[in-house]
């Protein structure tokens, strides 16, 4: 396969993260996806997907994130992975794990699919079907997470922690173990979209975080050579923040189901970004020149305390649409930093928000419910 341009293929990113549609039976409080879900109707078809998959490829991307929503809704799924395959592309499905049968799992498979990537809410099961809001839904992914061992491929264990699930942070790491994965993240909930819309009720204690960090760092040692444990500290009670994304336009490129392209999965909370489209311009132009992609990559944008900080090819400047949702600016430092003038604030919210009772979550809807024929179907 010839690349698109040496250029290009030097500044690549290394994933893209395929929102193959915004469908999803769970409604997850936490959801990435943003408060206005695109719907069944403006999708990408199958041979879009295929052709965004063959230039992804072709521009240098080595690995896919097939997702969602929940990507299994798309009943060309097989076809979308063999197209990655074929093109080269690492694939993995990064599912909520209730749709799947093991018949369709091993089509997957068949089809070329790496590795899967399964979400899990608790192991509480009446708690973990209480946040995703689907009864039942525990049972189901504690029995798709054996069939992924059967079938013959790896297996993440994906588990956003939070007030209502962290005191059970050992159980969920025993369960990675027992399921057979061979690696879990623990990932503390980052606030944006349904999050920050959720975020009093989710938001940990300190207390809570620091017990969280000591329960993965033995486990780490314990499991050596058994399970891998990512952890992703919590921005709100950190110093310093994280690179999101691997710097804003470096590291990942997100498309979402009508195929907009966007430099981050939340970046259209952002005012002010003009996000291209794959049915307008190629992918590899819109990643090297697209305005949304230029305005924050690199450092020539950052402002202090930024600007002159030695952190600032080691962050990035932390998270846009963080210092966007916190700060009111998106140029801003990110106020997980410790010097950014916002930090305080941020860290004294986060205080005050753990330490009263939880509010009721809003789940993540459509702002129309599907019909039963659309939600399951493509
Ligand atoms: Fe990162 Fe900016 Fe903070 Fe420096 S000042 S550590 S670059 S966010
Ligand atoms: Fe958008 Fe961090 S989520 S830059």
């Amino acid at each position: 396969m010839q690349p698109v341009e040496s250029s290009a293929c030097q500044r690549a990113p290394i994933g893209l993260l395929a929102e193959l549609t915004h469908r999803c039976p769970l409604q997850c409080p936490y959801c990435s996806n943003p408060l206005a879900l695109e719907g069944a109707g403006g999708e990408l078809t199958t041979a879009e997907w295929q052709d965004v998959l063959r230039q992804a490829a072709r521009l240098g991307v080595l690995q896919l994130h097939l997702s969602g929503g929940e990507p299994t809704v798309r009943r060309d799924l097989e076809e979308i992975v063999a197209t990655a395959a074929e093109a080269g592309l690492y694939t993995n499905l990064i599912t909520a794990g209730v749709l799947l049968t093991r018949a369709r799992l091993e089509a997957l498979a068949a089809s070329g699919l790496d590795h899967v990537q399964l979400s899990i809410q608790d192991v509480e099961p009446a708690n973990a079907d209480r946040i995703a809001h689907y009864e039942g839904g525990h049972a189901k992914k504690r029995q798709l997470a054996h069939w992924v061992s059967e079938v013959g491929l790896p297996l993440t264990i994906n588990a956003p922690v939070h007030r209502q699930n962290l005191d059970r942070l050992a159980e969920i790491i025993a369960f990675a173990v027992d399921v057979g994965a061979g690696r879990v993240e623990v990932a503390h909930i980052q606030y944006y979209g349904w999050a920050l819309a959720n975020r009093a009720a989710l938001m940990p204690t300190r207390e809570q975080v620091k017990r969280s960090a000591e329960i993965v760092e033995a486990a780490r040692e314990r499991l050596k050579g058994i399970l891998v444990i990512d952890f992703v500290v919590p921005d709100y009670y950190a110093t310093w923040p994280k690179p999101c994304m691997g710097g804003w336009g470096r590291g990942i490129v997100n498309v979402t189901p009508s195929g907009k392209v966007l430099p981050c999965h939340a970046a259209e909370t952002i005012p002010g970004l003009v996000f291209d489209n794959v049915r307008d311009r190629p992918l590899a132009e819109i990643w090297l020149h697209g305005q949304a992609f230029e305005k924050f990559r690199g450092t020539d944008w950052m402002m202090e305390p930024c600007r002159s900080c030695d952190r600032r090819e080691i962050d990035w400047g932390g998270c846009r649409c963080q210092a966007f949702a916190v700060a009111g600016d998106a140029r801003a430092a990110d106020p997980a930093c410790v010097k950014s003038p916002r930090h305080a604030e941020m860290v004294a919210l986060a205080t005050r928000e753990a330490a009263k009772p939880a509010p009721p979550f809003v789940y993540r809807r459509p702002r129309k419910p599907a019909s039963p024929a659309t939600a399951e179907s493509t």
